[in-house]
């Protein structure tokens, strides 16, 4: 099987990014180094490295790129350039939260030794951060799995839309953590795996990683879910999310809420696997989500391809929320928030700011 590690850092303080290109899988399987942070923040817009989970490892290596432009410079000009570097950061994609989660996690690293340390130092520190926050992001996925698993028993189908398996983040994933964890521990599963348009990350990317790392795993276009769900193949549906407020309400890939409500109508458990860095809890409920929005060729002109009249209106949102109410289990690296409301997620993430 080849290493299918999404993104790692290759060397010290001067090192790069070296990530997994996901926009040219599955046909060619290659990997990209990212030497600058304008780089990153490519990488990031272009969905070369995407999923919540792995787009905030991403941005914390991103900072410290950005940094090494003013190797040697003084305290005041670090800071600077560091203000400067994590807002450009933050402004490459607006929905998933671990962004400015992992940014934030920079931002007081530096702040805690501002003025007593050396600028050597505090970089070094930076470097550390964005370490652990990768580190803890591979734990993250372990404690999912375990959680989730149980979650599975007696199931033998189950659904899942978008990728939020290994591709998404720094291990094996959230929702698919769960599914890699059941089938170690001896269950068998089949994967039903919507293809997920407009970017096709069902198809491209979670059928490819499931298939790589020897699970069944059936594609279907999204708008045979239904049909799936009716005709009793699956028994649980298992999403990942980018952003979850407060009250449990859940932004995912465009789609999500479509299969939440099959879901429902099915009487099928919709189950949710996210860090405790998807929440955003200075968010009441899933109004307040910034949904973004992206370019209509990649509707009319996918993958290279036209399909649609030039020059046709287009609504493209990269995400949807699906209401709290929708949403049978939370599965976190904490353990299993049931039911999703607003006490049950402050019981168990009581210590987030
Ligand atoms: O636009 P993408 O590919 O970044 O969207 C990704 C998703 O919606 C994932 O389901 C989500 O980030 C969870 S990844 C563990």
């Amino acid at each position: 099987m080849k290493n299918l590690e999404t993104l790692h850092w290759k060397g010290e303080e001067s090192g790069r990014l070296v990530l997994i290109d996901q926009t040219r899988l599955p046909g060619e399987f290659v990997e990209i180094e990212c030497r600058t942070v304008e780089q990153v923040w490519e990488a990031i817009k272009t969905l070369r490295v995407r999923g919540a989970p792995a787009i905030g490892v991403a941005a914390a290596y991103g900072v410290c790129l950005g940094l090494q432009t003013v190797a040697g410079a003084d305290g005041p000009a670090l800071l600077a350039q560091l203000d400067e570097v994590t807002a450009y950061l933050a402004a490459s994609r607006p929905t998933a939260v671990n962004l400015f989660w992992a940014l934030d996690r920079m931002k007081r690293t530096a702040a805690a030794l501002a003025g007593r340390a050396s600028p050597d130092r505090i970089t070094a520190a930076l470097l550390a951060e964005a370490r652990a926050i990768h580190e803890e992001d591979r734990q993250m996925c372990r404690a999912i799995g375990r959680h989730g698993a149980p979650l599975l028993k007696g199931v033998e189908g189950v659904l899942t839309h978008c990728n939020a398996g290994g591709l998404a983040t720094a291990d094996y994933g959230t929702a698919l953590a769960v599914v890699y964890t059941a089938v170690e521990q001896g269950q068998t599963l089949h994967v039903w795996a919507d293809e997920t348009r407009p970017l096709l990350q069902g198809a491209r990317l979670t059928a490819w990683e499931l298939h790589e790392r020897g699970i069944d795993v059936t594609l279907i276009c999204d708008s045979m879910a239904a049909v799936v769900m009716r005709e009793r193949r699956v028994q649980a549906v298992i999403t990942g999310a980018d952003r979850i407020a407060a009250n449990g309400d859940a932004a995912n890939k465009i789609g999500t809420y479509g299969v939440a409500l099959l879901a429902a109508a099915h009487g099928i458990p919709f189950y949710v696997a996210a860090p405790t860095s998807t929440f955003d809890l200075s968010i009441a409920d899933g109004e307040a989500i910034p949904i973004e929005q992206r370019d209509p060729a990649e509707i009319t002109h996918g993958f290279g391809r036209q399909t649609a009249p030039e020059g046709i209106g287009v609504y493209n949102p990269a995400f949807d929320v699906t209401p709290a109410r929708l949403i049978t289990a939370i599965i976190c690296e904490r353990g299993v928030i049931r039911p999703v409301d607003r006490e049950q997620i402050a019981a168990v993430l009581g210590d987030e700011p």
